[in-house]
Parts: C-alpha cells; sequence; structure tokens
C-alpha cells in the first residue's frame, strides 16, 4: 500500500464542516474492518503481555471485534465494551454472548464508568474519531487502577496504513472528496506517544503492526467499501458509469486482476503506558471532602511525595522514606529513630 497525503487531509477547509461519522451497521462494519481489527488485536495482545484475569474497558469497541480477541486470548475477569452506536452494540451482543462481558452506551470522552473501576483500558481504531482525543486518553486515565495498562492502536493513515486506503486513492484520482476522521493526526506514532506521556503515562511505548487479509476476488475487496461510512455516502451519487470507472482505478491502484485471490496488507500504529501511582493518589486526594490543609503534610508536599512514588511500579516497591521529598525524609528518619530508642 503506498503512501498518501490525501489519507489526512482531503477535506477542503473552506468546505463546511463534514458530518459526523456513523456507525449504523454491524455486520457491514464486520467486512469492511472487524476482520482487519481481529489480525491486529491478537498481535497487539501479546505485546502488552498482560495476564489473563484482568478487568478490562473496551473503549469504542463497536461490532466487538476486539472485545472477542481479548476474550479469546487474555480470559478476562470482566470486560465492558463502551460505543456509542446502538448498530455496533446489537452486533456485539450477538457476538460475544458471554456473562463477564457487558456492553454499554456511551462516549469516551465522559466515560460511563467510576474511576479505578478497571485494570486495563484499550481503544481499537477510536482515538482518531474522537473530536477530543486529550479528553478521551484522560477519560482512560481516570478509569483504569493504578498500575494498570492504557493502550491503543490505529490505523497509520498518514503512512497509507488503512485497509481501504487504495480505494481512497482512487475516490482522489477521480476528482471526488472523502471525510478524514476528526482527529486523524493522532493516527502517527510521534503523536500517540506525546498524548500518552502528556496523560502523565509512564512506560510508555510505540509499536507498529503490519497484518496482511486475504480475499477470494478484488471483487470480495471492493464490496467491504459499501460498508464505510464516509464512502457508502458519495457511492449513492454516483452514477454506474462511475462507479465502474472508481472501481477498475483502484484495480489498476492495487495491481490486481478482474478475478482471483488478492493479499492486501494494513498497517496500525500501537501504543501503551502505565497509569502511574502518583496519578491515582492525586485522583484519591482530589475526591477527598477533608481540606487537605487537615492532612500531616501541606499540599505541594503530598504532590511532590505522590509523583515520587509514581516512580515505583507499585507501592510496595516504594520505601516510604525515599517517596518523601529529603525534608520530610529527614523528619521520618528522626522519628523512627526516637520510636526504635523508646521501644
Ligand atoms: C473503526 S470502529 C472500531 C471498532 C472496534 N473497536 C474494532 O476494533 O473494530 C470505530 C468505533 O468508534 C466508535 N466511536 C466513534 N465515536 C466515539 C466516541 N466518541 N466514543 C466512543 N466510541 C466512538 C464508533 O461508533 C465505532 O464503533
Amino acid at each position: 500500500m503506498s503512501p498518501s497525503n490525501n489519507a489526512t487531509a482531503p477535506w477542503p477547509a473552506e468546505a463546511p464542516a463534514p458530518p459526523p461519522f456513523v456507525f449504523d451497521d454491524g455486520a457491514a462494519y464486520e467486512l469492511m474492518i472487524g476482520r482487519w481489527s481481529a489480525l491486529v488485536a491478537q498481535p497487539f495482545l501479546d505485546w502488552l503481555a498482560l495476564p489473563h484475569g484482568l478487568a478490562w474497558l473496551d473503549d469504542g469497541c463497536g461490532d466487538g471485534s476486539f472485545t472477542q480477541s481479548l476474550v479469546l486470548h487474555r480470559h478476562p475477569a470482566s470486560v465492558v465494551g463502551v460505543d456509542p452506536a446502538p448498530a455496533q452494540l446489537n452486533f456485539a451482543r450477538q457476538r460475544v454472548a458471554t456473562a463477564s462481558v457487558r456492553f454499554m452506551e456511551g462516549d469516551a470522552q465522559a466515560l460511563p464508568l467510576p474511576d479505578a473501576s478497571v485494570d486495563a483500558a484499550v481503544m481499537a481504531l477510536v482515538l482518531f474519531f474522537l473530536p477530543d482525543p486529550p479528553q478521551g486518553v484522560r477519560e482512560l486515565v481516570r478509569v483504569v487502577k493504578a498500575g494498570g495498562t492504557i493502550a491503543a492502536y490505529h490505523w497509520d493513515l498518514a503512512g497509507g496504513g488503512f485497509p481501504l486506503q487504495p480505494i481512497l486513492d482512487a475516490v482522489h484520482a477521480e476528482g471526488y472528496r472523502s471525510q478524514p476522521p476528526p482527529s486523524a493526526w493522532t493516527a502517527t506514532l510521534q503523536a500517540s506517544e506525546h498524548l500518552w506521556q502528556n496523560a502523565g503515562l509512564s512506560d510508555v511505548q510505540t509499536r507498529q503492526f503490519e497484518v496482511s487479509r486475504a480475499f477470494e476476488s478484488f471483487d470480495e475487496y471492493w464490496r467491504t467499501a459499501h460498508g464505510s461510512p464516509r464512502l457508502r455516502e458519495l457511492f449513492a451519487t454516483l452514477s454506474s458509469t462511475a462507479m465502474q470507472r472508481l472501481r477498475a482505478c483502484a484495480r489498476e491502484r492495487i495491481g490486481s486482476a478482474e478475478d482471483g485471490p488478492l493479499v492486501l496488507k494494513a498497517k496500525a500504529n500501537g501504543v501503551k503506558g502505565v497509569k502511574r501511582w502518583g496519578a491515582a493518589i492525586r485522583q484519591g486526594l482530589a475526591s477527598l471532602e477533608t481540606p487537605l490543609s487537615h492532612l500531616p503534610f501541606p499540599r505541594d508536599t503530598d504532590r511532590a511525595a505522590a509523583d515520587h512514588g509514581a516512580c515505583f511500579s507499585s507501592p510496595r516497591q516504594a520505601p516510604i522514606a525515599t517517596a518523601l521529598p529529603r525534608r520530610h525524609r529527614r523528619r521520618a528518619t528522626r522519628r523512627r529513630g526516637a520510636a526504635s530508642s523508646a521501644a
């Protein structure tokens, strides 16, 4: 698949804002992207290397493609799938009908979940659809427990990694417009890394995943594009001659024969990070009703101590004397000395 600059900015600035993407057909989505997503899900889950038996959030779960891979490969204790599209959720509910998995309607920017309620959270092919991606990441941080993993993957849009890129390229070559996702900029490895770091996550890592999908024929691939919210509307406006021209243009770009099997590639950019203990402590302090001035240390000291403790992957690994600033470390050592001489 060749890189395309059109992938992220074909929508002219002077045009009215495009309507939001609506995923209103779970079965069509499954043929178009769900199957591709499942191909990324397995190596992505291997890369996360998390144990079985965790409580997961599948944020923007769509038709349950990633949820199903999660259940098969990571045997979770529980999964909550959240998505705003009822059609996707209906498909997901039929597909992953397991007591430990529940699906809820909701928005990634205001998740319908309590603070610190899951061990791990994933956004599979979702971040670039959010109008406010940093808010989406903040929500993931809020609902994950301290020490938990927050991860995502998105098509490498700027690098030509979107599975329907050859068709999008043909659309643009024929002089039509296609609507990019509202936050396509988030899909690079660098942007993902910045978003994760700016959210205060530790151990941030990125990695690209390349996957291949086999089709019986070009036609099978071409038909999957009809499930795309962004292409479906354009196709509906074209004459059959224009559609034939577009189809031929896409086939030529791929270099595929009219008949016979073909294998196409796609690339997804993955990012993962860990919620710091310091962030969790701050979250806890912020929710305390007692004014912080009633606590033994002044507020800025608590914050510094919490940040210092964030270097440790478990609170048990963070001995209190080193988790405190030097001033308080001296005080703690003096107190400990006094206690041991009293004993
Ligand atoms: C490309 S699909 C990904 C679905 C699934 N995660 C997968 O891997 O196949 C994008 C999904 O994001 C959902 N979505 C769009 N805006 C969202 C938002 N604000 N909050 C949560 N999900 C959203 C869509 O409804 C759609 O199901």
